[in-house]
């Protein structure tokens, strides 16, 4: 295990497996030396991912299971090689997730931190009313990646009162939003930018300082996918000048460390890449995880493989 589970199917994997825990290990490096020959099933976290070198250190693993919906910190291609199964926890999150993008949406737009910090330092009594927010009613959002969260949260942005448009990587038969197949078009359209889509080399600063300028001074961008979708120092670049009116970002390009320039400023609001982070939805999570190790093991087959 890379990382933990809760406790519940954390004792589940134990019925079955002895499990060695080197995120608590003092020298992973070794521990891993004296297990390796015995390592059959791996548990990976969004933080460790399981790369390349780790993967071909392991003689005898024969399925990871990834306990996030993204798997772009997972070396595929060395899994291939090596024919390891690989899965992930899809569908169990979608709704949590796109609670939070949703929940960031009006956080920012509303001012809703800053309103908070202004009561709690006294501000209010000192300086009067906030500064007025943004009403997202009557507003776009364009939404990149229409996947399964990216739908979840165009239901509640429509149900606010937003219109919604998307860019994908296809266009999708089955929704009447309007497709930008360019994403500099679709951010010129846009009022809020909701960044949804899976990380990885394909995604990698596909917002940057281009899309930022087309989504314009009156724009918002929030991410909840991964830090490298989006160009941090373009952003910070962006918020600085006021190129773009504010952002909600719940990732980060390095994980768990977030540019000091981001947190000086007041009109970002930062998360700690939280958006499936609750009890009910991580427990749906690992049950997945230990449901597709079970199944590997026990009947040879699994339930949410990657390439599913
Ligand atoms: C995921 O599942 O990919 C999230 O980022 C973490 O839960």
């Amino acid at each position: 295990m890379m990382g933990p589970l809760p406790k519940r199917q954390t004792a589940m994997l134990e019925k079955s497996f002895k499990l060695e825990r080197l995120w608590l290990s003092p020298d992973p490096e070794a521990h891993l030396q004296a297990i390796k020959d015995q390592v059959v099933g791996m548990v990976s976290t969004f933080e460790s991912g399981a790369s390349g070198r780790l993967i071909r250190a392991l003689p005898n693993l024969e399925i990871i299971a990834h306990y996030a919906v993204g798997y772009d910190n997972v070396d595929l291609a060395a899994a291939q090689e090596k024919g390891i199964v690989v899965t992930h926890t899809p569908d169990v999150l979608t709704e949590d997730t796109a609670d939070f993008a949703m929940a960031l949406v009006l956080t920012v737009m509303r001012r809703m931190v800053e309103g908070d910090l202004y009561v709690r330092s006294g501000q209010w009594a000192k300086k009067g009313d906030l500064p007025l927010g943004r009403s997202p009613r009557g507003k776009t959002m364009g939404i990149v990646g229409l996947g399964r969260i990216g739908a979840a949260i165009a239901k509640r942005a429509e149900a606010f009162g937003m219109k919604v448009i998307y860019h994908n990587r296809n266009k999708r038969p089955d929704v009447a939003y309007d497709y930008y197949a360019d994403v500099h078009e679709m951010a010129g359209a846009s009022d809020v930018l909701m960044l949804s889509c899976p990380g990885g080399d394909e995604t990698k600063n596909l917002v940057g300082a281009t899309v930022l300028k087309a989504l314009g001074r009156k724009g918002f961008v929030i991410n909840i996918a991964r830090g490298s979708v989006l160009d941090e120092q373009a952003l910070i670049d962006a918020l600085q000048s006021g190129q773009i009116a504010g952002a909600g970002l719940d990732v980060y390009a390095h994980e768990p460390d977030v540019p000091s320039a981001l947190c000086h400023l007041d009109n970002v609001v930062l998360q700690p890449h939280q958006a499936s982070a609750t009890k009910e939805t991580r427990a749906a999570m690992a049950q997945l995880v230990v449901d597709n190790l079970l199944g590997y093991f026990e009947k040879a087959t699994v339930l949410t493989p990657v390439s599913s």
